[in-house]
């Protein structure tokens, strides 16, 4: 499958920006800096895309600092919408493939179950106001849809993932190194196929192209210690727990829960048994 990847601009421009005046640039990200300079990353499809963007710095009235084309980092970024898959993977069992925006009907059969929006982000209330969270773009092209293909039925979503490709913190003089470095990770698989190993499988394979195909150097996940199921899920895949954070994520339920962060360093890849 090829994607057509966009290129990734940055551009500097005198004061603090604003985001919105930038609503309806998807992928935008606007970084405010100490010097009261903001950087702009945006990835820009075509020329037209440019000459939109520039068009409207200059209707804002800003002063342009630089402007300049990103080196690519290897494989794919999720600042902005480029797929985190760029080809579909294969394993023993199943089938991971960039996700469409066909898939959201097919994800909602178990994305609105109470046990699995328990403990995602999430909890729309109908199919028309899930297809509008999962079409968003960059949630797109951040996640990947996970299909048997062997076992029955053949061919059935059975979950699906997220891979966000974000920059690791860093000092600013070494900050290109730091892009893209690391990706945060994250699942939900159908009730109906819990208990076979099949997240597990996902995952690894998931972890596996992010570590050895697309370079990245950890993989961090986070969610509530009350879900239990989830940080298993992460001590399977030889994930460490680095943080416990106490009563500090709000559930919709209106108590704040303890929440704990897990990460994995490539060097320490393949650690799972
Ligand atoms: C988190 C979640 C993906 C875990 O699902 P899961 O079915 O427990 O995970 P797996 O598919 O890897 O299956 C593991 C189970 O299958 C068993 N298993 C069977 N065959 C296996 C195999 N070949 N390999 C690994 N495990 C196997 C394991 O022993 C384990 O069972 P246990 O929990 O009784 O010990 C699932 O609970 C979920 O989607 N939750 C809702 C959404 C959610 O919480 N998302 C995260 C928000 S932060």
């Amino acid at each position: 499958m090829s994607v057509s990847v966009p290129t990734m601009y940055e551009v500097r421009v005198d004061g603090h920006l604003d985001d919105r005046w930038f609503g309806g640039l998807d992928g935008l990200v606007i970084a405010r800096d100490t010097g009261h300079t903001s950087t702009l990353v945006c990835p820009v499809a075509d020329q037209a895309q440019l000459h939109g963007l520039l068009g409207r710095l200059r209707d804002v009235g800003v002063t342009l600092l630089s402007l300049r084309v990103m080196p690519p980092v290897d494989g794919a970024t999720a600042v902005g919408s480029q797929p985190a898959l760029g080809r579909p993977l294969r394993t023993d069992r199943l089938i991971l493939r960039p996700a469409g925006i066909d898939d959201a009907d097919v994800t909602w059969r178990y994305r609105r179950l109470e046990s699995v929006t328990e403990w995602t982000t999430s909890a729309p209330a109908d199919l028309d106001a899930y297809r509008g969270i999962f079409g968003n773009p960059a949630r797109l092209a951040a996640t990947v849809v996970v299909e048997l293909h062997q076992g029955a039925p053949v061919g059935q979503v059975i979950g699906d993932l997220m891979v966000r490709r974000e920059d690791a913190w860093s000092q600013r003089e070494v900050a290109g190194r730091a892009r893209g470095a690391q990706a945060e990770l994250g699942w939900a698989l159908d009730p109906a196929h819990s208990g076979h190993g099949y997240a597990t499988e996902a995952m690894r394979e998931l972890i596996r192209h992010c570590f050895e195909d697309l370079g990245i150097r950890r993989v961090v996940a986070s969610c509530f210690l009350d879900n239990e199921a989830s940080w298993r899920l992460m001590e399977r895949l030889g994930m460490r727990r680095e943080v416990h954070a106490v009563r500090e994520s709000l559930h919709r339920r209106g108590q704040w829960l303890d929440s704990v962060g897990y990460a994995l360093l490539a060097e320490e890849w393949p650690t799972a048994p």
